[in-house]
C-alpha cells in the first residue's frame, strides 16, 4: 500500500508535498513502520489517522528516524501512535514474534522466501547464515521437507525471538538455532550443506569463504547483495568470481528482490557448486 495513495485520497496534498514522500510503508503484524520525510512531518497526525482508518487492526505506528544500520540492521524509530512495539507477523502460514525496534524483519522479503522454500528438495540440509528471527529457516522447515535447517544469528534479541518462533511454529525437530558471529560459529558446525543462504546484503561479501567451506558438489548458494541498476549486467559474473576464489561454481540465476535506495536494489544471485 502506498503512503502517497492514502495521502492523495485523504489529504488533498499539493504535488510538491506528495513528491517528498518517497517510500511506502510496511505493516508488520499490528505495527506500521513508516518513513515520513521532515518536509511533511507536520502532516504526521493526518497520516496516522489515514492509516488507522484504512487498517483497523493497527495498534502502533512507528516512524523511521534513521536508516537501517549497524551489524544488527535495525533502524531507529519514533512512536507516533500506540505503545507496544512487539508484534506477531504472519507469513506463508507461519507466525513470527518480533519487535521491529530491536531486530530486522521485512515483510517485503516474503516473495523471496517463497521462491526459496519452493526450491528446497526433500531431505536437504540447509544453512541459513544471518538468520534474524528465523523467517527463512522456519518457512523452509514448514513449507518444504528438509532434513535439517541450521540458522546462525548474531543479535541476541533476534536469537531469542528465533528460538521462540521455532516453538511457535512447531519446527523444533527440524530447525537448530545458533547464536553468534557466523565467522566463529559456522566452522564449528559439522558436515556440508545442500543449500546455503546468505541474506545479509550489506556484509555477505565478507563471508564467501565460509559458505564455500560448507558447500559440496551440487550445493546451491543464495547470495544477497546491494547493487546499482547500472551494475546489474556484470553482477552475476562478479559474484561468481568472488566465490571462484574458493570453489568452482556457476551463477545460475539473478534477480532483484527489493529496493534499498533510489536506483539501488537488493539482488539475489544463486550459485551452483560444481
Ligand atoms: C538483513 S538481516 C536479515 C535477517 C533475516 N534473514 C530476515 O530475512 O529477516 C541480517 C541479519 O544478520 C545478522 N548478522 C549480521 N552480521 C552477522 C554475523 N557476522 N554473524 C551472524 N549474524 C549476523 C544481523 O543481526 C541481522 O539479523
Amino acid at each position: 500500500m502506498s503512503l502517497k495513495k492514502i495521502l492523495k485520497e485523504r489529504l488533498n496534498l499539493r504535488d510538491e508535498e506528495l513528491s517528498k514522500i518517497r517510500r511506502s510503508f510496511e505493516i508488520i503484524g499490528d505495527v506500521v513502520v513508516i518513513d515520513i520525510p521532515d518536509e511533511v512531518y507536520h502532516l504526521k497526525e493526518d497520516i496516522v489517522k489515514a492509516i488507522l482508518e484504512k487498517h483497523k487492526h493497527v495498534k502502533t505506528v512507528l516512524r523511521k528516524v534513521g536508516e537501517v544500520s549497524g551489524d544488527f540492521r535495525v533502524a531507529k524509530y519514533e512512536i507516533l501512535y500506540g505503545e507496544k512495539t512487539e508484534t506477531i507477523a504472519k507469513e506463508h502460514g507461519c507466525r513470527f514474534l518480533l519487535d521491529p525496534t530491536k531486530v530486522y524483519y521485512s515483510v517485503k522479503l516474503s516473495g523471496e522466501r517463497e521462491r526459496i522454500f519452493k526450491a528446497v528438495k526433500t531431505g536437504e540440509r540447509v544453512l541459513v547464515m544471518f538468520a534474524g528471527v528465523g523467517p527463512f529457516a522456519i518457512t523452509i522447515a514448514k513449507k518444504a521437507k528438509p532434513k535439517e535447517v541450521v540458522g546462525v544469528e548474531l543479535n541476541p534479541v533476534a536469537v531469542d525471538y528465533f528460538k521462540k518462533n521455532v516453538k511457535l511454529n512447531r519446527v523444533e525437530n527440524t530447525v537448530k538455532v545458533y547464536e553468534g558471529d557466523v565467522r566463529e560459529v559456522v566452522p564449528k558446525i559439522k558436515g556440508k550443506f545442500d543449500r546455503i543462504l546468505m541474506p545479509s546484503p550489506n556484509n555477505a561479501v565478507e563471508f564467501a569463504d565460509l559458505a564455500a567451506e560448507k558447500a559440496k558438489s551440487g550445493t546451491v548458494i543464495h547470495y544477497y547483495t546491494f547493487a546499482g541498476i547500472e551494475e546489474e549486467r556484470e553482477l552475476a559474473k562478479r559474484v561468481e568470481d568472488l566465490f571462484s576464489q574458493y570453489i568452482s561454481c556457476k551463477a545460475i540465476f539473478i534477480r532483484k528482490c527489493g529496493n534499498f535506495a533510489p536506483y539501488v536494489y537488493r539482488y539475489v544471485v544463486d550459485l551452483l557448486v560444481d
